[in-house]
């Protein structure tokens, strides 16, 4: 059987066309560490990070892989700090989302390019994928609505084949939704050189989530996500375009609609879901999780997943066109 191998490959320096999102409440150096030793591309979030702690979050990395990795930031938050602290920590890869309409890209990533690293942009929509390639992005993300955490409204089936055309020949990575070796191989169906995963990784013993959190996602059968901006009022930030795909806890339930009084008492709501992630009380707490949720079943190591999604997709690429394309030409149907 062949080996899966895409440009994305060859872009990054990586064996699987496979990335770890960079989630900010999402990744820890460990689990960076897992997916690049496993051969796809880890990818810490920084977003939020003082430079002090960018630095060491990146000395971490480097301590458990020897591997490509990036570091990813949240434009509309990032200040000229942030976006200098992360450049200097000179990660193979410069990985962004979210920007504000008025930012402009092609310096940011002209800086990026200076330091050294590969640019790949985020986005929920063709004419922000329009505007990244613009920018000089070597690589684009496309995320469908079905991710955890923020996205668009877009579906993942539709918007990969669009930004794929649209920004042509870049490589396209597909993003929401994905978990197993059947989306990894619709993916590259749709044109995708390569899928990018959240909530699959969350359910890792790498991840940052308290066990019980975990345990919640392989719970979940994906029909209990919802999309709100709950999570981004109670933090007092105003995400240019996004919802936040989150699993529909008592929490959730309690103050979904609520934004007003929420606005009100935004520091005791905190204080709240903090207490609720460290007693792993899940009901009491958010969960940023995707739809494909409800394709996981098990908490198992980054690299497992990784290597089981990449053998799934390689089996079904190999055998199911014989399954589906017929070598002759069919029966014409009676009458
Ligand atoms: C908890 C959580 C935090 C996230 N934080 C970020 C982030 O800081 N930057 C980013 O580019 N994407 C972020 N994402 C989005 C992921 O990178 C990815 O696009 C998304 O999870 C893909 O959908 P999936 O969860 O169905 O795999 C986050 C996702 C989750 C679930």
């Amino acid at each position: 059987m062949g080996m899966l191998h895409t440009r994305v490959c060859d872009l990054f320096g990586i064996r699987h066309p496979v990335l770890l999102g960079g989630m900010a409440s999402g990744t820890t150096p460990e689990l960076v560490a897992a997916v690049s030793n496993a051969g796809g591309l880890g990818n810490h979030g920084v977003a939020g990070r003082s430079p002090a702690e960018v630095q060491s979050i990146a000395a971490r990395i480097r301590e458990g892989t020897q591997k490509p990795f990036g570091l990813n930031l949240l434009l509309f938050m990032a200040g000229e700090d942030a976006v200098q602290a992360t450049l200097d920590a000179h990660a193979p890869v410069f990985s962004t989302a979210w920007p504000t309409p008025e930012q402009d890209l092609a310096p940011l990533f002209a800086r990026a390019h200076d330091a050294g690293a590969r640019v790949v942009h985020m986005v929920s929509t063709v004419p922000e994928a329009r505007r990244a390639a613009e920018a000089g992005a070597d690589a684009i993300v496309a995320q469908g609505t079905e991710g955890g955490g923020h996205v668009g409204v877009m579906g993942t089936i539709v918007l990969v084949p669009m930004v794929v055309r649209a920004v042509a020949p870049l490589p396209v990575i597909a993003a929401g939704g994905i978990a197993d070796g059947a989306g990894l191989a619709a993916a590259l169906m749709l044109g995708a050189d390569g899928v990018l995963l959240g909530t699959r990784l969350l359910a890792t013993p790498e991840s940052p989530l308290p066990e019980s959190y975990r345990q919640a996602i392989c719970r979940s059968d994906g029909h209990d996500t919802l999309l709100t901006e709950l999570p981004d009022v109670i933090a007092g930030r105003v995400w240019p375009g996004a919802y936040a795909r989150v699993l529909r806890t008592g929490f959730i339930q309690e103050w979904l609609g609520r934004e007003g009084e929420v606005r009100a008492d935004r520091a005791e709501l905190n204080r709240r879901l903090q207490r609720a992630r460290e007693a792993g009380d899940v009901n009491n707490g958010a969960l940023l999780i995707g739809q494909d949720a409800g394709l996981i079943d098990s908490v198992r190591p980054a690299a497992s997943v990784i290597e089981s999604m990449v053998a799934e997709a390689e089996e079904l690429l190999t055998t199911r066109p014989a399954w589906v394309v017929s070598p002759t030409a069919p029966t014409p149907l009676p009458g």
